[in-house]
């Protein structure tokens, strides 16, 4: 479970977030939107480890959280091959594994040919989809989308949707996902959250009957919201 109990953070003397509490189990699908700057990225970061709150705790007993960050943070000085291979690497599969599964997730992202190229060669969709794969091939149990296809142009937008669910329902992995689209959050998540103001707050997706909205903290695991 990813746990938030009462979290502050703040960055650059700004209070970003002012005693959050959140719960996601195993298997569950949450949404965040928020307007820019309402601290949806530093969120993902305190999920991932990546920064300490000033108060509060973040729990986390997922085994293996990976995260597509909202810029793709590739390694510069590495072939986009190796950008996956070397966390595969680290993760504990031997060399000829960790190539195979790269080699395997960029050709699902279509990037196959581009295996040797250096990530500056890169369009900035082309990136993304990079960074998408390296998540994925990590098979985590809680996945960290930011913003996962900002870069790409609606058909790829589409493919690579199409590609994410497919793989969340074959692993079974909770997400929080970062989107301004609400449409395609709504076909992706089981509840959604508004970041404002330093506070989360249930969010209504376009489509969703009242009884969906579920609370910030549910009281056991769901996956599909009922509209009872
Ligand atoms: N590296 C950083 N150092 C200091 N302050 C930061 C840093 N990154 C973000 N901030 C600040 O933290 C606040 C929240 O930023 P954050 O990037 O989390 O917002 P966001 O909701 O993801 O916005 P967007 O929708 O534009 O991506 C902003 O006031 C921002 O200026
Ligand atoms: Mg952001």
């Amino acid at each position: 479970m990813l746990e938030f109990s009462r979290v502050v953070l703040e960055r650059a003397g700004q209070r970003v977030l002012d005693g959050v509490d959140l719960r996601i189990f195993p298997g569950q699908r949450v949404g965040l939107v928020g307007p820019s700057g309402a601290g949806k990225s530093s969120l993902l970061q305190l999920a991932a480890g990546l920064l300490a709150p000033a108060s509060g705790a973040v729990g986390n007993t997922f085994a293996r959280t990976c995260v597509a960050f909202q810029e793709p943070r590739l390694l510069p000085w590495r072939s986009v091959l190796d950008n996956l291979r070397i966390p595969l690497r680290a993760a504990g599969h031997d060399d000829a594994q960790a190539r195979r599964i790269a080699g395997r997730w960029l050709a699902r992202v279509g990037l196959d040919a581009r295996a040797q190229a250096w990530p500056r060669q890169l369009s900035g969709g082309m990136a993304q989809r990079v960074s998408l794969a390296r998540a994925f091939a990590l098979e985590p149990d809680l996945l960290l989308l930011d913003e996962p296809f900002g870069a790409l142009d609606p058909a790829l937008r589409q493919e690579l949707g199409e590609l994410c669910d497919a793989e969340l329902a074959r692993t079974g992995a909770a997400l929080l996902c970062v989107s301004h689209h609400p449409q395609e959050l709504a076909r992706r998540v089981d509840r959604c959250l508004r970041l404002e103001h330093g506070h989360l707050h249930p969010c209504l997706l376009p489509g969703a009957f009242a009884g969906e909205i579920l609370h910030a903290t549910p009281a056991a695991p769901q996956r599909h919201a009922s509209p009872s």
